[in-house]
């Protein structure tokens, strides 16, 4: 049976990064984004590495939840997935709202990927043994671990917003590995650790994503993310290649991949059961997976 991948934002960056390992690794790679010119020299690229198949690119906002239902039909009407990588990731300076009137980063780094997880069950199901690869971040460690609403108390801080949506995000990912055992579809966390993308090198250089104690260190925090985040992404993209493809991984299930490339110990509060059941129920009421 051919192996299929899908990687979520893949025509740029760590998944342009994640989709050509795969692609080198003998799956049926489909990227999606949301520029088709972007999506058609990802796909080109990935073809001139001839791989055994050729790539293709899905056009997707993947802030819009309708978009995602529909990606997610397209998508299971090809029939059994193997590995769907969710690497959308997004920081923002100022607060918005998603075309849901749902708050941007929350949108985006959580209910987005968790959506279109929930509608791909069946596809992955029939892709057994087939691998779930959601990508975390460092940033969970600075978030507000309130998930009673999809905005923590106080002001709106990207980055540590960011965290909390990641974080959102992997104490999901532990969940869903948990209520999968068995399946044949494991639920892997890959941490790129860090690397100079659009996201780095766009919204990181604004002081403004700190909350205020931290804005007063500003030019110290700056020089830390420079630091962290200066490697190339094919060297990032290393964690997800790995958490979708290795054979040490196989029948694991609930690993957290870390930056290099190995399994670590899950950052702990993503572990907290009464996080993922508050995760959960902020979840089923955002995005229903079957909407009324
Ligand atoms: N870079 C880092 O240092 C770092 C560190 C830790 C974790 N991460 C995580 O790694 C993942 C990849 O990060 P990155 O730095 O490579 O990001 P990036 O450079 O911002 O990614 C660019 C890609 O994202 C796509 N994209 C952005 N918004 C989209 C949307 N709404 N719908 C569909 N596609 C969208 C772009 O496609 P279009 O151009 O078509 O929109 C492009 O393919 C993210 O989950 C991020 O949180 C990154």
């Amino acid at each position: 049976m051919k192996q299929t991948a899908v990687v979520t934002a893949g025509t740029a960056g760590i998944g342009l990064e994640t989709a050509l390992g795969l692609a080198e690794a003998g799956l049926a790679v489909t990227v999606v984004g949301r520029n088709a010119e972007r999506g058609a020299r990802a796909v080109e690229r990935i073809n001139a590495t001839a791989p055994a198949h050729s790539a293709r690119f899905l056009a997707a906002d993947l802030a819009s939840l309708d978009a995602v239902r529909v990606l997610a039909g397209r998508i299971a009407a090809d029939g059994p997935l193997t590995v769907l990588v969710n690497n959308v990731g997004a920081m923002f300076a100022d607060r918005q709202d998603s075309i849901d009137g749902i708050e941007a980063t929350f949108a985006v780094n959580h209910l987005s990927p968790y959506l279109l997880t929930e509608l791909l069950l069946p596809a992955l199901r029939a892709g057994a043994p087939s691998r779930i690869v959601n990508v975390t971040s460092g940033a969970v460690a600075v978030a507000k671990r309130d998930f009673d609403a999809v905005e923590p108390p106080g002001g709106y801080y990207g980055f540590h917003w960011y965290g909390r949506a990641k974080l959102a995000h992997l104490a999901h990912t532990l969940e869903l590995a948990g209520r999968l055992d068995g399946t044949g579809v494991s639920v892997l966390a890959a941490d790129p650790g860090g690397a100079a993308t659009d996201m780095t090198n766009g919204t990181m250089t604004d002081p403004k994503i700190v909350s205020p104690g931290l804005r007063l260190l500003w030019p110290l925090v700056r020089r830390k993310f420079e630091r962290s985040t200066s490697g190339p992404a094919s060297l990032a993209a290393k964690s997800s290649i790995f958490a979708a493809t290795d054979g040490s991984l196989a029948g694991r299930t609930g690993v957290v991949i870390g930056p290099r490339a190995q399994p670590v110990v899950p950052f702990r509060a993503a572990t907290d059961p009464r996080t993922a059941e508050a995760v959960r129920r902020l979840s089923e009421h955002l995005a229903p997976v079957a909407p009324a």
